[in-house]
């Protein structure tokens, strides 16, 4: 197993680019489900997260391949187990977004029930409620969701929102299985995260028919068959918030190359409260921070709100905050084990509920600590490249699965990391 070992304090200074997003390359990866042929997806990134779901991909049929300049192809001519087995499905929730895709193709799917995980239970009731509305029949059968719509799917107009509000996957497992239903299906309540709309989109380029993309009230037109087809993900996001709190917790300068400020309003004006400044700069954007880091309230709400994905990201930055801030998290209320380990770093940092109470202190310490979900383990290496002296960041697989060689990025910019294997 991997560790990093973090030296710190550091200042950052330099460019890095920002890779395609993990979290518009999943769904899009199951799109390629809608069709049968060979679809060409560019940009997306080299994570195990995505070697998992080409694998989830291989055993329903298709071939999944790595062209020499990096393209992901996908070739669904043939699906013919459309099973998504629970040895792959427990390793990542994600792969719940092929139930959608195989329904409309195959009429019937079996996908195992993701359990919970760090972040929180995480049901999907909200997917299979939409599914049924476009009148699959589904049961569960020993910890496997088995969903049949032998005479089709046909479209419907569904409410989609949820306790936490809207539902990202859910959106995209319902909207997936919709362009192939008959008729128009309206999503209210649909998630209108980048990610989603850039699924749509790129369902749009395969033949789809859908309008309203980016807003809660997606139209779906069905057609027969969707074609495949060449697309390019857009640029993650969550990576570049993650990059932004890295310049503004080192106090250093960074230029981040293909970085789309349009998707990121809510972070990009958090920065700015707590004394960073953002400016745009050809197809990205130079983010400094020289002053005090200044101390903010932060809520987790669905887009346009500030995401839950960059929730701990910020926890360790406002740690080292001139105050007191307070961060609610309204999406995953349990979504915060980096909140014992970054008090191992001398934080202080106190939980209530769906809430933590940041009490800014002058200096974080090197120490041992735990990364227990993708999120957290970044949220420590941010944490590590202040601190003083050396943080060991253990299960490094996590932070793995969402970001491309952080340290080999991190290091020509003045970080110090290295990957030890124990
Ligand atoms: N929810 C329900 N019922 C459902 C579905 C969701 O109650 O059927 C609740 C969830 O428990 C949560 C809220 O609704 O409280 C929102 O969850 P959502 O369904 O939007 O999450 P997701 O689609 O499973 C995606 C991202 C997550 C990200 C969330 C929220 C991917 C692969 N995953 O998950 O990303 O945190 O949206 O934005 O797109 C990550 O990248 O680290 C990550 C966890």
């Amino acid at each position: 197993m991997d560790v990093f070992r973090i030296e710190g304090p550091v200042q950052l200074s330099g460019s890095v680019s920002i890779n395609g997003s993990k979290n518009a390359s999943l769904p899009i990866m199951a799109a390629a489900i809608l069709t049968a042929g060979k679809s060409i997806f560019s940009a997306v990134p080299h994570l195990s997260d995505i070697s998992v779901f080409g694998q989830l991909l291989g055993q329903l049929g298709c071939q999944v391949t790595r062209s020499p300049n990096g393209d992901l192809c996908i070739d669904s001519t043939v699906i013919d187990n459309p099973v998504g087995e629970y040895e792959i499905v427990r390793k990542m929730r994600a792969s719940i977004c092929i139930l959608g895709p195989l329904l409309a193709r195959c009429g019937r799917a079996k996908v195992s029930m993701p359990g919970g995980c760090a972040i929180g239970d995480r049901p999907v009731d909200i997917h299979l409620r939409g599914l049924r509305e476009l009148g699959a029949q589904i049961r569960l059968e020993n910890g496997y969701i088995v969903a049949e719509a032998p005479k089709g799917l046909a479209g419907k107009d569904i409410f989609l929102g949820g306790p936490f509000g809207s539902t990202v996957l859910g959106t995209a497992n319902v909207l997936m299985a919709a362009t192939l239903a008959k008729g128009q299906t309206v999503i209210e309540s649909a998630a209108c995260e980048p990610e989603i709309a850039d699924l749509a989109n790129c369902l749009n380029k395969m033949g789809a028919k859908i309008t309203g993309i980016g807003s809660p009230r997606l139209i779906i037109e069905g057609v027969r068959q969707l074609q495949p087809t060449e697309f390019r993900v857009i640029p993650d996001r969550i990576e570049a918030g993650t990059f932004m709190v890295a310049a503004a917790i080192t106090a250093g300068q960074l230029r981040l190359e293909h970085c789309r400020l349009d998707g990121m309003m809510a972070v990009v004006d958090r920065l700015r409260n707590i004394g960073v400044t953002i400016d745009s700069a050809g197809d990205g954007c130079v983010v400094a921070r020289s002053g005090p880091i200044r101390p903010a309230d932060i809520t987790t709400q669905p887009f346009p709100g500030f995401p839950t994905d960059l929730q701990a990201q910020f926890m360790a930055l406002l740690a080292l905050g001139e105050g007191n801030s307070v961060i609610i998290e309204k999406i995953f209320p349990d979504r915060f084990m980096h909140v014992a380990e970054l008090n191992r770093m001398a934080a202080n940092l106190r939980k209530e509920g769906p809430v933590v109470i940041i009490a800014g202190v002058k200096k974080m310490m090197g120490a041992a600590v735990m990364a227990s979900d993708l999120r957290a383990s970044a949220a420590l290496v941010l944490a590590g490249l202040a601190a003083e002296g050396v943080t060991t960041v253990n299960r490094v697989y996590h932070i793995d699965r969402g970001y491309e060689r952080i340290e080999e990025r991190l290091n020509p910019v003045g970080a110090k990391i290295s990957r030890e294997s124990i």
